[in-house]
Parts: structure tokens; C-alpha cells; sequence
């Protein structure tokens, strides 16, 4: 019999098997009878009109069925509500094929639909497309110098009240830091590209689609082409990464949904590689940071104003400038933030949106702070360090950073570092030792699961989250073991169905908490039950037992004083009569969270060291360690969690050493479009992390105590590499990432 699982167990990953059989079926892994292939035309221009289409060449094809462009396009709504939905920010929504305008470079124009992907491809090489260009710029630093002003302001992004008076307090500063620091615009990049494969059963559809959010899709297909919502199931069991990629819908499951609806037929439409940098990515960005502080680097002043790229017709916004205020004391501080609008498609969230960016280069501010006042940069942490959040001026349920600075600091072998840089070597290679602090919010939404038991004794959790990759089967299976004390192979996870309980996109790394709460309310409303049936049971098994008298112990129900007395649940549901015992149930946060949330605020924090090692002369950098030191509540799986870190350190270097892509500013296009010249760090690159996750206990977070993992990996590795590349080299970089050219 196989064990309990457990909340707190490094148990691997229930879905691991299927992934690594290949028996996990993906969006485009799906061959419903008949499928069409579509093949996606991209527009050669960055701005304008099509001016004519010329399909006859591409309809000789042999096995070419349809050219879809928007002449042709089945009905679309009218009105931009139709098209927005969970994550769409303020303005009006990308429309897929809608009609003549061009509005960024490499936008979807027309799909070849054929009998074979070969054809379709062959086919969509052969359309004429005629257009008339107009002007556009898609150069951040001239957006820079336009008045823009974002058309509507959601309140979080509000810029918060200043405290004091930051410019006086920095003019009157002894010691002064201030400089621009700036981040080029990512691209996810996940291993699995986006596909869609729609399975057309008589005016119903089946959608595998590569997404977060199944039900985001269902409303948004429903509500653009006008099906019934009960037409259309969205599945995505399987998701190959996303990192925020797969929060919007994207455009290839409006044309593969499109091309159902038109031919009546099942359709596969996937983007190429190259395709995946022709929609959302991390915006460009800017800051201005001002620091302050006394001869000692107590902080005086944080002035931290930003801004950010986003698109001409969507306000895409994420929080930048107030981490570093909220998280270190200082009486005087200010922070502003806008928007500059260049000719892309519209920016988004990508794996810790805003602090990725805004916490990142503020860390390289401080660590230059530390140099100006000539303290340890982690001792000037510590000198500034605020219990509460400072910005919102509120306590914190939880903040073990100290504990995490500690424990970071003493596996790292900080206390060995020498301040000036170049003063570390190793052999030819100099060396450089970094530091700096990760922040993130924990987040808990409202979301539904369902618990089922049946006479043999098996339970299926089910819930219509996703699971991107961060482990969120596990989580489903480990809290419904605690709860009901089943064994592994009597638990089955079910998730990623619009069929599924009410969920919302998986992002935010809310997921552990959120859908965590959601099973494990299901599972205890179950347990009530089944304690109810037990008690009816001839004989009473259980001897009057009072419920907080008992417990679920390996598939039976015991009474705790006395184990001998048990009944199994197998034998409950069978005495039910019934074929299943089911309950749903949604967690959300209720009036005292709400207060709770009002008095207190939640985050996740984080400490990471970096060693790097670069080369004299040529001045090759190397990663060669990273302890990321990270308090985040209450761990389900030590496993899958450090897995979570492991894989946003990974990404924190890339963000460091490696990823930005690149515009040609004539053609409007995002050129480096590939993987060998958009470089993610690859097995190379990556030598020895090291994760801690420090005891932070905090029943108040969230119902679990669960934090979140998913992103806050990310926050400062990037600031911890490029300040210890600065340690090995002295050659201070503000523009990230540092890459050769810039410490030569
Ligand atoms: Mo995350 S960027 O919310 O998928």
C-alpha cells in the first residue's frame, strides 16, 4: 500500500511520469478526426494597412481548403468589452484578422488552412499581400521624450503618497547616489510554443489550448464569436511553461477557433518560434533612483521614479517603483510611474511583472549606495532594514528576511568577502560576490474545487486551475491526503478543464494557496460527511466519537484515543448505498481576511548571493554560485518548491547575463526572434544554486499559510550577479544585461 501524502512531503511530482513517458498529451498533441492544419502569415510591416491580398497562387496548392483573412472571417464582435476579459488591461484589445490595420510587426494577417501542416506551410509562402505603410516608431528612448498619458489609470498602479521630503532630504544627504538604470524588453520563451487544437463536434467545440486560464478562454471565445458558453470546453491538462505568456489569450486560438467556426471542421494553429516574439513580452523599462543616507548609509532619501514601455492601444502597466520603498525605512521617499507607448503589441506579465524589473535595478542602486557610504552591502541592509512595509505603513502577517539575510549570508560565506572590487581572485578569473533582496506579493483568489469518493475507496480533487509547470497536481493531491488520509494511489488530481469548479488564471503564484484552500475545504466538507455516514453505520464502528475525536489514518477513520476502533472509508461510502460521495466547495478570502488584509500587508521575501567569475581579459562572466535564501510561509512540497526557485534563479541570470530582445527600429521588428540569438541560459550557464527556505511560520497569510513560489526566484538574482560582477570587475553596468560589451 502505497504511503499518505502529506503537506510538507517531497513528493514528486504526481504528473512526472506521464511527462517524461511523453504520455502527456499537449495543446498541439491532440488529432481529432479530419484535422486541418493552419499555417499563421505575419505582417511585413510594423504599421499601416493591407492594401490587397492575392490568395490564388497559395489555393493551388494541392490540400489547401481555406485562406482566411479578415475579408472572409467568420462574425466578430463589435464592441472592445467583447474582447476584454481576466488579465486585459485598460484600452482596446488586439482583434485577431478583424480587419485591414496593421498595428505592430510580425501581427497575424491570414491563416492557410490545408490537409497537412507541410501544406499549409508551402501554401502560406506563395500569398501576395500589398500594404500601405505609415509612420511608427517602436524606440523606447524616443517614446521617452512624447508626453504620454496613460488613457486610464487603474488604482493599483497609482503612484504612492511620497513621505517627507524626499528631494530636500537627498540634497541634504552626505552621502548621494543617483543614476538611471534601464532593462530591455524579455520574451518568455517557454518550451512548449503556443498551439491550439479545436475539435469541432456539430456546432460544439473542444478547445486544447496552450493557457493559464482554461475559463478565461472559454469566455473569451464564447463572447468574440458568439457561442453559447456551454459550447465550448477548454482544456489544458498539460502546459509546457508559460511564465505569464499564456495569461491572455493569444491570437493563435482565435484563429484556430476561427477556422473551425468557418469550415466546420477541427483545426490545429500553432506559432513558430519565431511567432513567439509576435505577441506579449516584459516591457522595456526605466528608472531614476535617487538614493540618500548618513555617513554610516542610514538611509535619508529613496526617490524611485520609472517608466515603462507599453503598446499604442492597450495601457499595460505592473508595479515597478515601490518595492524598494516598501521594503527599507527611510522617513523621506517618493515614487512615480508611467507609461511611454511605442508601435508593439501590447506588453504583459511575465514571471514577477513589475518587480522583476523595479526591484532588480533598485538593488543595484542600493549595492551602489553601499559603495558611496563604504559599508558592507549587507550591512547596509541590515542598517535600513523595516519591519513593517514601509510604503503602506503597515505590518507585515509575516517577515523572516532577517532570518533569511542570516541564513543566505552564512551558507554563502559572506563573512569572508573583501569590499573593494578586483580584491577577490582565482587564478586568472577575478571574482565577485553579490548580494541582494527579493520581494513578492502573496496573493489569494477566489477558487472552487471538488472532491469525489467512491465505494472503492478513490478520491479525485478537481478544480479548473492550471498547472504551467510549478507543481499544482502535487499541491491538489498532498493537501487532499492530509485531510483525508488516503494513500498516493487512491488520490487523482484533475485539473485544467473549463468543466472543472471555477478557478481563475494561474498566475501571481497564487495557485498553492488559492487552489490549496479550494481542496482543502472540499476535502474537509467531505470528511464531515463521511464521519455523518460513518455514525449511521449498524453497529456504530466508531463508538459515539465526537468529530474532533477522530482522524484519517491510511484509508480508515479512527478514533484517536483508540485506534483499534476504525472503520474503513471504503466501508462508509458503501453504506451510504450511494455511487459516490461529492461535495464542492469555493475558497475565498471572507470579511476577516479582508480586515486583515486592510491592517496587514503579505509578502513573500527573499535573500540571494551570487559568486561570479570573470575572465580578465576577455571578460566572460560566469555564475559559478547562488544561495537564494527565501521566506515564504508555509512549504507543501520542499520538492516542487525548490524546484520553483531553481527555475526563477535560472531565469534571474538570463535576466542578468543574457535575455533581451532586440528591435530594428527601420523595420519595427523584434529581430533576434530565435533561440540561438535570444540566448536563455542553457546547462552551461547554470553551475551550483542553492536554495534555503527559512522557517516562517504564518497562519494569518492564507488559509494554508502558503505564500507562493512561482516568482519570487526571480526578484534580485539579477541585481545580486550584476553587483557582484561589479565586485569582480569594478565596472558598474545599469543597463541590464551585462553582457562583454559593456565591461570591456
Ligand atoms: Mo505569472 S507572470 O502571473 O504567470
Amino acid at each position: 500500500m502505497s504511503t499518505t501524502p502529506r503537506i510538507g512531503d517531497s513528493l514528486s511530482r504526481t504528473d512526472g511520469i506521464e511527462k517524461v513517458t511523453g504520455n502527456a498529451s499537449y495543446a498541439a498533441e491532440h488529432f481529432p478526426p479530419g484535422l486541418l492544419y493552419g499555417w499563421i502569415v505575419s505582417s511585413a510591416i510594423a504599421k499601416g494597412r493591407i492594401k490587397s491580398i492575392d490568395d490564388s497562387a497559395t489555393r493551388k496548392i494541392p490540400g489547401v481548403v481555406e485562406v482566411i483573412t479578415h475579408k472572409n472571417r467568420p462574425h466578430m464582435a463589435l464592441l472592445d468589452a467583447s474582447y476584454s476579459e481576466q488579465v486585459s488591461p485598460p484600452g482596446s484589445p488586439f482583434r485577431p484578422l478583424y480587419d485591414d490595420k496593421i498595428l505592430y510587426s510580425l501581427q497575424p494577417i491570414a491563416v492557410v488552412v490545408a490537409d497537412t501542416l507541410e501544406n499549409a506551410r508551402d501554401a502560406a509562402a506563395l500569398l501576395r499581400v500589398t500594404y500601405d505603410t505609415e509612420e511608427f516608431n517602436t524606440d523606447f528612448a524616443i517614446a521617452l521624450e512624447e508626453k504620454y498619458e496613460p488613457k486610464r489609470k487603474r488604482s493599483t498602479f497609482e503612484s504612492p503618497k511620497p513621505r517627507g521630503d524626499a528631494k530636500k532630504a537627498f540634497a541634504e544627504s552626505p552621502v548621494q547616489h543617483q543614476a538611471r538604470y534601464h532593462s530591455g524588453n524579455h520574451h518568455h520563451n517557454p518550451m512548449e510554443m503556443h498551439g491550439t487544437t479545436v475539435e469541432w463536434n456539430d456546432g460544439k467545440i473542444v478547445v486544447y489550448d496552450k493557457t493559464q486560464g482554461s475559463q478565461n478562454v472559454q469566455d473569451y471565445l464564447s463572447s468574440v464569436f458568439g457561442f453559447s458558453k456551454k459550447d465550448v470546453r477548454v482544456m489544458n491538462p498539460y502546459v509546457g511553461g508559460a511564465f505569464g505568456s499564456g495569461l491572455r489569450p493569444q491570437y493563435q486560438v482565435v484563429l484556430a477557433t476561427m477556422a473551425a467556426k468557418k469550415l466546420e471542421r477541427s483545426v490545429r494553429v500553432t506559432m513558430t518560434r519565431a511567432q513567439m516574439f509576435s505577441h506579449v513580452h516584459r516591457p522595456e523599462a526605466i528608472q531614476d533612483i535617487s538614493l540618500g543616507a548618513d555617513k554610516n548609509g542610514q538611509m535619508q532619501s529613496i526617490i524611485n521614479d520609472a517608466t515603462s514601455a507599453t503598446s499604442k492601444f492597450e495601457d499595460y502597466m505592473e508595479v515597478i517603483s515601490n518595492w524598494g520603498l516598501m521594503n527599507y525605512k527611510c522617513d523621506n521617499a517618493s515614487a512615480e510611474y508611467t507609461l511611454a507607448s511605442v508601435d508593439t503589441y501590447t506588453p504583459g506579465d511575465m514571471r514577477a511583472p513589475g518587480a522583476a524589473t523595479g526591484m532588480n535595478l533598485f538593488e543595484i542602486a542600493v549595492d551602489e549606495l553601499a559603495y558611496a557610504a563604504n559599508v558592507d552591502p549587507l550591512q547596509l541592509r541590515l542598517l535600513n532594514y523595516s519591519e513593517i512595509d514601509a510604503m503602506h505603513k503597515k505590518p507585515f502577517t509575516s517577515k523572516a528576511l532577517r532570518e533569511a539575510y542570516a541564513e543566505g549570508a552564512e551558507k554563502f560565506g559572506w563573512s569572508r568577502r573583501t569590499q573593494a572590487p578586483g580584491s577577490m581572485r582565482d587564478g586568472k578569473e577575478l571574482v565577485g560576490w553579490g548580494l541582494a533582496t527579493g520581494m513578492w506579493d502573496t496573493m489569494f483568489q477566489k477558487t472552487a474545487a471538488r472532491a469525489t469518493l467512491t465505494p472503492d475507496g478513490k478520491l479525485e480533487v478537481a478544480c479548473a486551475t492550471s498547472d504551467i509547470g510549478t507543481g499544482t497536481y502535487t499541491v491538489m493531491t498532498q493537501v487532499a491526503g492530509d485531510v483525508l488520509g488516503l494513500p498516493l494511489a487512491d488520490i487523482t488530481a484533475r485539473l485544467g478543464d473549463s468543466d472543472l469548479p471555477a478557478a481563475p488564471v494561474e498566475g501571481g503564484s497564487w495557485a498553492a494557496a488559492s487552489t490549496g484552500a479550494a481542496v482543502e475545504l472540499a476535502c474537509k466538507s467531505l470528511a464531515d460527511e463521511l464521519f455523518k455516514a460513518a455514525g449511521k453505520i449498524k453497529g456504530d464502528p466508531l463508538e459515539g466519537a465526537k468529530r474532533d475525536e477522530i482522524a484519517f489514518v491510511d484509508g480508515f477513520i479512527v478514533v484517536r484515543a483508540n485506534p483499534f476502533k476504525r472503520v474503513s472509508v471504503k466501508d462508509v461510502v458503501a453504506a451510504t448505498g450511494k455511487d459516490k460521495l461529492e461535495v464542492e466547495e469555493t475558497a475565498k478570502p471572507g470579511i476577516a481576511d479582508m480586515a486583515s488584509m486592510l491592517q496587514k500587508s503579505r509578502n513573500t521575501h527573499s535573500a540571494i548571493f551570487a559568486e561570479v567569475k570573470v575572465d580578465e581579459e576577455l571578460r566572460i562572466v560566469r555564475v559559478t554560485r547562488v544561495v537564494c535564501a527565501v521566506a515564504a510561509g508555509r512549504i507543501i512540497n520542499p520538492k516542487t518548491a525548490r524546484s520553483q526557485i531553481l527555475g526563477g534563479v535560472v531565469m534571474g541570470i538570463g535576466m542578468a547575463l543574457h535575455e533581451e530582445t532586440f528591435t530594428d527600429h527601420k523595420l519595427g521588428r523584434f529581430m533576434n526572434h530565435n533561440l540561438a540569438e535570444y540566448h536563455i541560459p542553457a546547462n552551461a550557464d547554470i553551475d551550483n544554486i542553492e536554495v534555503i527556505f527559512v522557517d516562517e511560520p504564518d497562519p494569518e497569510v492564507t488559509p494554508l499559510g502558503v505564500k507562493g513560489l512561482g516568482e519570487i526566484g526571480i526578484v534580485g538574482t539579477a541585481a545580486a550577479v550584476a553587483n557582484a560582477v561589479f565586485h569582480a570587475t569594478g565596472v558598474r553596468v545599469r543597463s541590464l544585461p551585462v553582457t562583454v560589451d559593456k565591461l570591456l
